[in-house]
């Protein structure tokens, strides 16, 4: 049983609209996977959502629901957003199931027994929306907490502390070890900042059950719930230990009663977030990991968050992207273009009806629908969609772009891959600007010459279908079809050129990015 390469995201707050930050990161995770997939690497991606928590309790009582009928009616539609995205996850953890209730009870009690817990009063400032103490570093200038907390109310409280002090200089020497731990660099300097310049504070990781009862409760008092962090982020580790991944299962100390999937994933390679939950991320989970004796994940990839028109996103002013409007009217091969072509990860992205317009016609409709519609629409008039011998004009153009787009993949530089691959649409249109094959076919003294254009294109185009593959995986197949050939373009070592073979007969061109009015 080797590793599968494991891929996680952060798991979504059920209470929220699903939107285009939610969907940027899933497709973002889900780029990574199918890569790694293409490369011939076994993949578990996971992704589902996180729903205790006072927020939940709230709403749910609101609309006159248990909070467990209130996520139950909600899963759904996150599932179906998930699916309207085009994801290969091939797990969807919900926190609500036994099985990760049951993993974060038993890490609970490890921890406990070894020691790591204790019980004490705090008083202080807490915001009921962030569902967090805040301390006087939350104060602006004037003295007053950010309205982005909304209520804040004085407290006095008995809860659970996991002691974290002892871990602060294993865990800086850690991160400066490993550059690649966090990521992008930014991410990183600001994780060792706070790190060396903070002490760290012991994470409460409690709430009484008689001030919210909506949570997983302790399993050594039953006062208690577990406060919305400690039980989020095991979601990582408790859905590989509840498929009986070994290393996972003996860290987190359970066996599951059915071991029918035995799957090898942890420790994770790759945890794909937003920058808002960096700390949790980079400082309590691996904490909390090193607690538990389990190793460290290989990566934590942070990327930025979308505006939209240079303004934050809010339902209240309707300033929304809303990513299933944008797929139903141009397709979810669109979507998945804008949103990595648009925002490298890391910096922070704006979304714009205009630029995502811009795009879409210049680089899916005039440059790639193009390529594609020209080239075999060609190969079917002049040569009744047989290929013919092979040529290598462009060749060493596409074996460069390949090697590249590999390269990229890898280091999960989606953005500069995509450009990468946009280089060779750009040869290959310049190269029938340049060989003019239409002009070929009226001369019949030039039907050589022809007959390597078309070559050089239609392959050109089927490399094309296995380098888009992770990226837009409709328009790669639609592409493999309209070029006759079976399956998927699913493996990337098919990108080697020759594979169309002559006399081989192409299927029925049609447009891939219809042109939309103005
Ligand atoms: N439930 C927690 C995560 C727990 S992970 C163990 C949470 N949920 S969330 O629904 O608020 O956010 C989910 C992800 O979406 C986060 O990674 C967050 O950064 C991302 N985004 C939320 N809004 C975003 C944008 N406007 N832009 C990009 N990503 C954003 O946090």
């Amino acid at each position: 049983m080797s590793k599968r390469f494991y891929i996680t995201t952060a798991i979504d707050y059920v209470n929220g609209q699903p939107h285009l930050g939610h969907a940027y990161e899933k497709i973002v995770a889900d780029v990574i996977a199918r890569s790694r997939r293409s490369f011939g690497q076994e993949v578990f991606f996971l992704t589902g959502l996180d729903e205790h928590g006072q927020k939940v309790q709230q709403v749910a009582v609101a609309e006159g629901k248990t909070p467990q009928a209130y996520c139950d009616d909600l899963a759904p539609v996150w599932k179906a957003f998930i699916a309207r995205l085009g994801l290969t996850n091939d797990d969807f953890v919900r926190t609500t199931e036994v099985r990760h209730k049951t993993v974060v009870q038993s890490i609970l009690s490890k921890l406990h027994a070894e020691g790591h817990f204790y019980k004490a009063i705090y008083r202080g400032f807490y915001s009921t929306k962030e569902e967090t103490f805040l301390t006087d570093k939350d104060r602006r200038p004037d003295g007053s907490f950010d309205p982005s907390y909304g209520d804040v109310i004085e407290l006095e409280e008995e809860n659970y502390y996991f002691r974290l002090k002892a871990h602060q200089q294993w865990l800086i020497d850690y991160i400066e070890k490993n550059p690649d731990f966090v990521c992008p660099e930014s991410r990183r300097n600001e994780v060792l900042g706070f790190l060396k310049h903070n002490v760290l504070e012991d994470l409460c990781i409690t709430r009484p059950a008689n001030r919210l009862n909506w949570g997983i409760p302790i399993p050594f008092d039953p006062d208690y719930v577990t406060y919305v962090w400690f039980d989020a982020l095991v979601n990582y580790i408790s859905v590989p230990a509840a498929l009986a991944d070994p290393v996972a299962a003996r860290a987190v100390n359970y066996q599951p009663s059915t071991i029918n999937y035995p799957l090898s994933a942890w420790p994770a390679d790759i945890h794909v977030i937003g920058k808002d939950i960096l700390k949790f991320h980079s400082v309590y989970w691996p904490i909390m990991l090193k607690a538990m004796g389990a190793p460290l994940p290989k990566q934590i990839v942070v990327h930025g968050w979308w505006q939209k028109d240079g303004e934050k996103m809010s339902k209240t002013t309707g300033n929304v992207v809303d990513p299933i409007a944008v797929i139903n009217e141009w397709g979810v091969d669109a979507f998945r273009f804008y949103v990595i072509r648009e925002l490298d990860i890391g910096p922070d992205g704006n979304w714009t009806d205009e630029g995502f317009k811009a795009r879409y016609k210049a680089e899916l409709a005039d440059a790639l629908g193009n390529l594609v519609n020209r080239s075999l629409s060609m190969l079917k008039r002049y040569r009744n969609g047989v290929v013919p011998s092979q040529s290598n004009e462009l060749a060493a153009d596409a074996e460069k772009v390949v090697t590249e787009t590999r390269s990229l993949l890898e280091q999960n530089q989606l953005q500069s891959a995509l450009q990468t691959i946009w280089s060779l649409v750009t040869r290959a249109n310049q190269y029938v600007d340049h060989t003019a094959p239409f002009k070929l076919a009226k001369d019949p003294t030039k039907a050589a010459r022809l007959d390597e254009v078309l070559y050089n294109l239609a392959e050109v185009c089927r490399i094309l279908a296995v380098l888009l593959w992770p990226f837009l995986p409709e328009t790669a197949s639609k592409i493999y079809a309209q070029l006759g050939l079976s399956g998927a373009p699913d493996k990337f070592a098919a990108a080697g050129w020759g594979g169309l073979k002559a006399g081989h007969s192409i299927g029925t061109p049609a447009a891939l990015f219809p042109k939309k009015e103005p």
